[in-house]
């Protein structure tokens, strides 16, 4: 059987381990926290056990079978024994994540592939106290990445085409839905398209064009209808009668008119940027009570979304 060594027991450490084992994998869990690793099975059984009730456990497998799958260490050198994959989920720390790798090549063969969960730093700063980083790359999920399966995989300068193949298809067949980096960049590709879309409404606001509350309808009653299904470039091309280069002969020259006119990057943490966030805080007051009570409703209409488009 194959084994997964998941460092780091938080958020995603949790949730990558409920990834792999409805793959079918043994995934033995590390934190550096005492005891950490062992309650984090016992976070994942209610989870998993709340799953299989709500039909949305993901694989083949039932809960019993895959919390079997699970195991818990304090201790790295018996974590890391037989795995072929080690995905860290440490702090977002760079010293630390460094040190991390630098441990773990130590106690590993020279085949076994390292990946990082780092949602902001590059591979060449996470790796770069590793000795062979042809088998290190940056594997990004997006949370909750049980019901958002994206994963962006980020190779090092370094990195083999075999091993970003093998942890593209390790991915696959775990359900997640992974997408290639060529090259690495600051923000990878999901938080560049994100900081797009932040930076043009918060200049649409801070201008005096559009409300908080009506920007957020832009996207959530419009764009994002169908951004749950297809992304940018096929909604153009089914957007003109003949396709993409259609859509551009007719479209392109307004959007090239449209994108000169933007703004500057905004500052976020200026005296006119307090505004926006005031007006946000009228619409959901940021106390724990009322923020809360929105990530559930928000975790809630994933689940949800997860179904629909498990049927597509
Ligand atoms: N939370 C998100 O939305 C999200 C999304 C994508 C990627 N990520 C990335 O995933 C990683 C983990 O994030 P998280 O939200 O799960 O964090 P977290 O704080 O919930 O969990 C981190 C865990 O790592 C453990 N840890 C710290 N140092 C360690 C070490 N040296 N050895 C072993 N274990 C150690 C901690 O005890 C803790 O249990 C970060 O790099 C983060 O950027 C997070
Ligand atoms: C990796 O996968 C790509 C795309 O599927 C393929 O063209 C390439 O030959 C593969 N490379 C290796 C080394 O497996």
């Amino acid at each position: 059987m194959k084994t997964i060594t998941v460092i780091g027991s938080g958020l995603i450490g949790r949730s990558w381990s409920m990834v792999f084992t409805s793959g079918g994998f043994r995934v033995k869990i590390y934190d550096n926290q005492p005891e950490q690793a062992a309650k984090a099975i016992t976070e994942i059984r209610k989870q998993m056990e709340e799953l299989e009730e709500a039909h949305m456990l993901r694989g083949e497998l039932t809960a019993v079978q895959q919390l079997s799958l699970i195991s818990s260490y304090d201790d790295l050198a018996q974590a890391l024994e037989g795995a072929f994959f080690v995905q860290e989920c440490v702090f977002e720390n760079l010293e630390v994540k460094q040190s991390v790798f630098q441990d773990t090549e130590r106690l590993v063969g020279e085949d076994v592939i390292l990946s990082s969960s780092t949602s902001c730093l590059v591979p060449s700063d996470v790796f770069s106290k590793v000795q062979n980083r042809r088998r290190c790359l940056v594997s990004h999920p997006v949370n909750p990445p049980y019901y958002v399966k994206l994963v962006e995989l980020v190779p090092h300068p370094e990195t083999t085409a075999a091993v970003m193949n093998a942890t593209y298809a390790l991915m696959t067949k775990v359900g997640q839905a992974p997408i290639r980096l060529k090259k690495e960049i600051d923000g990878f590709a999901l938080n560049r398209v994100q900081a797009a879309i932040t930076a043009e409404s918060w200049r649409l606001v801070q201008d005096g064009i559009v409300s908080v509350k009506d920007i957020d309808l832009v996207m959530s009653e419009g764009l994002g209808m169908r951004y749950a299904f297809i992304g940018p470039m096929e909604t153009m091309h089914l957007n003109a009668p003949e396709g993409l280069g259609d859509y551009m002969n007719r479209y392109g020259r307004s959007i090239t008119r449209m994108l000169n006119s933007f703004g500057p990057v905004p500052d976020f943490l200026s005296q006119t940027s307090k505004n926006i966030i005031n007006e946000m805080c009228e619409l959901i007051p940021s106390d724990q009570q009322h923020l809360s009570g929105r990530r559930e409703r928000r975790d809630q209409l994933l689940l949800g979304l997860a179904k629909l488009k498990k049927d597509h």
